[in-house]
């Protein structure tokens, strides 16, 4: 991937981590998305010391605040004139229901809206660079959810983060693809991947201590490595194989069926309209 420039969230740990080192050892120009400098700081030394010649850096964004996902799409497209490949990874799971600086519900924020927001934001750079390819990490959660248009911050049915959580990774799916569709045609793609149960902080991080022991136990148990959580991710983002493939959804390296819901057109429809609506897109059409 020598000359290709790539972009990856939630790049200071787990599969965002593996995710932009993979991309790395594969030559691309990869910028990690991290929360804090000290974490970014970490990331790409540890990318440099094992990676020869690597060439990485990071910028720093709480992808959770609309303000911040501007900001760092400003700062990226300042340094890059092209995106080749941009992986949408950075997400949470949160037991308890919070809010973002925006007022809006952490996991839709976080795991969907920064997603959306980022990807339009650069969608200039990606089509310059076409071809090009969208990565959005989803989750097998998705085929337990439902779009709660009525109510998508969850006031009521919280469910300890469940319902948010796998609403979320659907919203992911239906995203993947209506921008497959309407990217028809650019030579830029976009695909969506379960990156398996992978052993991470993710669903430790934001869940009450007398849980984590138990949780943390189930996971060790059942769970693949980091390393090889990122593969279908970086697969999708590399693989000469996938060129042209678009609007699919993946479970790790194969490709899968999404949930029903995930291919339900109004519903992809009406959820690009709302995300335009919370992020300020419609506004400044
Ligand atoms: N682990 C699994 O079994 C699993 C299964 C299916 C799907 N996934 C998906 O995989 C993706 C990565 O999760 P993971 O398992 O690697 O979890 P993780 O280890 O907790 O990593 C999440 C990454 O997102 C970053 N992040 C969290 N909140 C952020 C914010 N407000 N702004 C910017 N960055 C933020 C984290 O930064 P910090 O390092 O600063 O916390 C971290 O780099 C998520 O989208 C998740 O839904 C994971």
């Amino acid at each position: 991937m020598s000359g290709r420039v790539a972009l990856v969230t939630g790049a200071s740990s787990g599969i965002g981590f593996q995710i932009a080192r993979g991309l790395a050892r594969f030559g691309a120009a990869v910028t990690l998305g991290t929360r804090s400098e000290a974490r970014g700081q970490q990331a790409v030394a540890r990318i440099r010391s094992e990676v020869a010649g690597a060439e990485v850096e990071f910028l720093i964004a709480d992808l959770s605040a609309l303000d911040q996902v501007r900001s760092f799409a400003a700062n990226f497209m300042e340094r890059q004139p092209v995106l080749h490949v941009l992986v949408n990874n950075a997400g949470g799971f949160f037991a308890r229901r919070r809010l973002t600086v925006d007022g809006q519900e952490m996991t839709f924020a976080l795991n969907h809206l920064s997603y959306f927001l980022l990807t339009r934001l650069l969608l200039d750079r990606l089509v310059a660079g076409a071809p090009a390819r969208v990565v959005n990490v989803s989750s097998a959660a998705h085929y337990d959810g439902r779009m709660r248009f009525e109510d998508l911050g969850h006031r009521r049915g919280y469910r300890f983060g469940l319902a948010p959580y796998a609403q979320s990774k659907l919203a992911n799916v239906l995203f993947t693809k209506e921008l497959a569709r309407r990217l028809s045609g650019t030579g830029v793609t976009a695909n969506a991947v379960h990156p398996g149960l992978v052993r991470t902080g993710l669903s430790t991080k934001n869940i009450p201590w007398p849980l984590r022991p138990l949780v943390a136990l189930g996971v060790a148990f059942m769970a693949i490595s980091e390393e090889e959580g990122a593969r279908g991710p970086l697969r999708l983002g590399s693989s000469p194989e996938l060129e042209g493939v678009s609007g699919e959804y993946f479970n790790l390296s194969r490709r899968a069926q999404s949930s029903a819901a995930s291919n339900d057109l109004d519903s992809a429809r009406r959820l690009w309209e709302v995300s335009e609506q919370l992020t300020g897109l419609a506004q400044t059409r």
